[in-house]
């Protein structure tokens, strides 16, 4: 039975949910595959999947059995016991990563702020204890205290000030500021491969080079925050593998539990080895639930094709894009990798994601002018012949349309 309320959603959100969401003003009900479903029937091309969540879109038979089946069997017991699945997601995480040692949680924030701890635990253990940590000009980390603390956008730090001290940020275009940045009081790097919500912007090759070097030369530790470009998102396993870069910690969240709630922070064996019991937990991380999930999805990513299948359609989504940036003058740049897009646009991208939205297509913005794609992984080239050109009237209407 589907519990819906004879309430009108959207008006009961606006008198009683914390109100820190813009939401676009639509109920979603139901979702296959790429599409998502109004309690009208409409169907809306799902190009964001959740913000990179839904990697085996909606609605996914196999998921949704292994989930009924978990849910009818055991869902919780805390981390107080051991349960067969925890271990065993770890174990394939380490396979995946090459960092062999992993900590569950339940966002992609939480898995940031394990990294941080754990990256100070490091130095403390060596007792030479490191507190300053080296972060990048438009990144992003997440909301709780530490991972706003790495967040550049002063937007979303202001109002929660003091943060954690100690936090340098440098630009990722500028290699002598890097390098002059690690120094031997830094206790890591932390860095997002492929920036997401700072722009969808690909870390240059040049600004992984001065990490390496730095982290080589002074011993700080390399946090890669794969939380949305990592997992086959791009193609390959984690983007940081594209630019060279061997983390010793990594973050990881969304597409993990491909809509149930599960980060992880993996470690490398020398940062592990501080690790003591009682150090760091959490209630719920890696429970039963989440934990079969996302054997569900790594399942399907490496054995089931789907990392090759992101690899084959995210090529045939670029050169789509770059077509279409070809004709639209308006798109100034094209960024991403494998199924991660973001396209600048020379104007506020709210309007095309507006337009795009009234197309009954799904994208959303990052900074003020970029329009991002995400789609659900298992999107199809005709799919993806669907949504360009409804995407292209949204950029069109929104190129007509007066500046405000
Ligand atoms: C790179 C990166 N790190 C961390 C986070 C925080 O993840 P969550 O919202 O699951 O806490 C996000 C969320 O967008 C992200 O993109």
């Amino acid at each position: 039975m589907l519990m819906t309320s004879s309430l009108d959603p959207i008006a009961l959100d606006a008198a009683h949910v914390l109100q820190v969401y813009r939401r676009a003003p639509v109920v979603f009900e139901s979702g296959n595959g790429c599409a998502l479903y109004t309690h009208d029937g409409d169907r809306y091309l799902d190009l964001i999947s959740g913000v990179g969540v839904a990697s085996l879109g909606h609605g996914h038979a196999g998921l949704a059995r292994a989930i009924a089946d978990q849910a009818a069997r055991l869902l919780h017991t805390s981390n107080l016991f051991h349960h067969p699945l925890q271990a065993e997601l770890a174990a394939e995480l380490a396979t995946l990563s090459g960092l062999p040692r992993a900590f569950f949680c339940n966002s992609g924030a939480e898995a940031v702020e394990a990294c941080l701890k754990f990256a100070r635990r490091f130095w403390h253990a060596q007792g030479t204890p490191r507190a300053k940590v080296v972060a990048f000009d438009h990144s992003f980390h997440g909301r709780t205290a530490g991972a706003l603390s790495v967040t550049w956008d002063e937007h979303y730090r202001a109002p929660f000030a003091p943060l954690v001290p100690g936090i340098v940020f440098v630009s990722p275009l500028d290699t002598a500021a890097i390098a002059a940045a690690i120094t031997s009081d830094t206790a890591a790097v932390i860095v997002e491969p492929i920036q997401g919500e700072g722009g969808v912007r690909p870390l240059p090759a040049a600004a992984a080079a001065a990490i390496a070097a730095g982290c080589r030369r002074t011993g700080a530790l390399l946090i890669a925050d794969e939380v949305q470009c990592g997992l086959g998102r791009t193609g390959r396993a984690f983007y940081s593998e594209a630019l060279g870069l061997q983390p010793d910690l990594m973050a990881l969240g969304k597409a993990l539990g491909a809509g149930v709630p599960i980060g992880a922070a993996m470690f490398s064996d020398r940062v592990a080895a501080a690790a003591k019991p009682g150090d760091h937990g959490s209630t719920y991380g890696g429970n039963l639930l989440a934990c079969r999930a996302a054997l569900v999805f790594l399942h399907e990513l490496t054995a089931n094709g789907l990392m090759d299948h992101v690899a084959r359609t995210g090529a045939y989504l670029e050169r789509g894009l770059r077509a279409l940036a070809s004709r639209q003058p308006a798109i100034t740049a094209v960024r991403g990798a494998g199924l991660m897009w973001g396209l600048e646009i020379d104007r506020p991208a709210a309007a095309v994601v507006d337009g795009a939205r009234e197309r009954r297509l799904l994208i959303n913005r990052t900074s003020d002018t970029v329009v991002r794609l995400l789609p659900p992984y298992v999107i199809t080239e005709t799919e993806i012949d669907e949504g360009l050109p409804l995407l292209e009237a949204a950029i069109a209407s929104a190129v007509e349309a007066p500046r405000t």
